[in-house]
């Protein structure tokens, strides 16, 4: 799976997605600490367990390291950065029926404004799946040299 490195000093404006989504009743938000278990338990169901598991250092973090999407006052999406290694976006994913209308953009895009406030000028995004989601949304290119990367030597099941 290879890296991707992202600048965070020209990211896309963020105001209008939100702007958009809100029309929608989507509101994208940072975590807060006392909603881990739900969080954690819509990571394992969506996605994985070992997912739920690589965003809990974003708990002990003020501020929290992680973004949320809420629709009706239910967790449809989620981005973490600063887990598994400094400087590191994700993981990060939408409920598969809430795709497609900006939300994991929005997300992203919030995440690495998040980076940046740490002090960061460019951000890696961590054992890519969708290449070109991040290609498109934030202008991300690849990492030459990028194996071993940092998800090696895995646990199964
Ligand atoms: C990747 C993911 C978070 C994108 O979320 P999303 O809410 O569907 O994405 P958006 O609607 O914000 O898409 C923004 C743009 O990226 C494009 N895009 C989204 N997913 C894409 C993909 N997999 N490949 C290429 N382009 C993609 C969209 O078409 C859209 O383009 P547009 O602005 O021209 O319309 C979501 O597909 C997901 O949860 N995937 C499974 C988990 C995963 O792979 N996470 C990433 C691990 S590195």
């Amino acid at each position: 799976m290879p890296d991707m490195l992202v600048s965070l000093l020209n990211l896309p404006p963020v105001s209008p997605i939100l702007d958009q989504l809100s029309e929608s009743g989507i509101v994208i938000r940072r975590a807060n600490t006392f909603e881990s278990t739900s969080i954690r338990e819509f990571i394992e169901l969506h996605f994985s367990k070992s997912w739920a598991d690589e965003v809990m250092p974003c708990f002990s973090r003020q501020p929290v390291t992680l973004y949320i999407a809420i629709l009706e006052g239910k967790i449809v999406g989620f981005a973490a950065f600063e887990t598994t290694c400094r400087n590191f976006f994700g993981p990060t994913g939408v409920a598969e029926i809430h795709r497609a209308k900006g939300i994991g953009k929005a997300l992203l895009i919030s995440a690495l404004n998040g980076l940046r406030e740490m002090g960061y000028a460019y951000g890696i995004i961590g054992g890519v799946g969708p290449e070109e989601f991040y290609r498109k949304t934030v202008n991300a290119a690849l990492i030459p040299n990028r194996t071993p990367g940092i998800y090696t030597n895995l646990l199964k099941g």
